[in-house]
């Protein structure tokens, strides 16, 4: 293999292992969405702790009500930096449905770590019929389910406004400059100081919207930052491997003029 094509060989294998962050989204958003610095987006992006844990507050507090996290155990939350006994804590405030018993009857029990968040409603009808038929989905894979990803999650949730003179929105809707259609039936969920941050980060509404993106990227790709990290090694290694391999042709080949 010539140098070149262990160059080209090797650019391929990185492109592979550290890829984007998610899969190419479709592109031409009406609105430019504003873009925000995430630290987990790069080679060498990680989640902020910090944010994605005021986000799981959020999350908690204020998105919760309306939407599921099907896809997040409470003992995955050890990733963003809890400790066993405080998973353990969070998980033991949820009601989780279990059964059946002896009887044949479900029964609640608290919650434990390997339990998943519980759902706000029974199943879609029950959520749609609380919502004015609209269907709030379950936020697990939201982030990257979106063209635009953390950057349009974050224009949804700080994107409401007035509406225009011109529009006229239907029973139940609001205006929001960042959904495709601009009508969209969940209501302003965030407002200023609607949670108090356990850390004392003042709740502003943009300070909110980031935390709770940030937590739902990292629940979107709870190994997201395994994954680039075994990209860097990969390359480290190839990178190692072309160096070797060079050195042993000039070797071979040293002989030969
Ligand atoms: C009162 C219920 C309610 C609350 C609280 C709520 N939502 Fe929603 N959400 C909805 C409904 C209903 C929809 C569907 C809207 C539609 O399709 O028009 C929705 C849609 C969404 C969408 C998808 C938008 C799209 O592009 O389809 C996201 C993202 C979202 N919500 C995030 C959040 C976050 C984050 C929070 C917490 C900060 C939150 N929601 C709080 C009801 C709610």
């Amino acid at each position: 293999m010539g140098i070149k094509s262990l160059i080209a060989a090797t650019a391929t294998v990185a492109v592979l292992a550290l890829g984007g962050t998610q899969p190419a989204g479709a592109a031409g958003e009406a609105v430019a969405l504003p873009k925000q610095d995430w630290s987990f987006n790069g080679i060498f992006g990680t989640i902020d702790r910090a944010a994605a844990q005021r986000g799981l507050q959020v999350y908690r507090e204020v998105c919760a009500t309306c939407h599921s996290l099907d896809y997040i155990a409470f003992r995955n939350l050890t990733d963003l930096g809890y400790s066993e006994d405080e998973v353990k804590a969070i998980a033991a405030e949820y009601e989780v449905q279990d059964g059946p018993d002896d009887e044949g009857e479900m029964f609640f029990r608290p919650g434990t770590p390997a339990d998943r968040f519980p759902a706000p409603f029974a199943n879609e009808k029950a959520a749609r019929a609380s919502n004015g038929g609209a269907y709030p989905p379950d936020l697990s894979l939201i982030v990257d389910a979106r063209a635009g990803f953390e950057d349009y999650i974050y224009g949804v949730l700080t994107g409401y406004e007035e509406a225009p003179a011109d529009v006229t929105l239907m029973a139940g809707m609001s205006y929001n400059k960042y959904f495709p259609g601009h009508q969209i039936a969940m209501a302003q969920p965030l407002y200023e100081d609607g949670v108090t941050y356990a850390d004392g980060t003042k709740a502003s509404v943009e300070q909110m919207a980031k935390d709770v993106t940030t937590f739902l990227a990292w629940a979107a790709e709870p190994n997201m930052e395994a994954r680039k990290q075994t990209g860097i090694a990969v390359i480290l290694f190839l990178i190692v491997l072309s160096g070797l391999f060079y050195a042993s042709k000039r070797k071979i080949w040293a002989n030969v003029h």
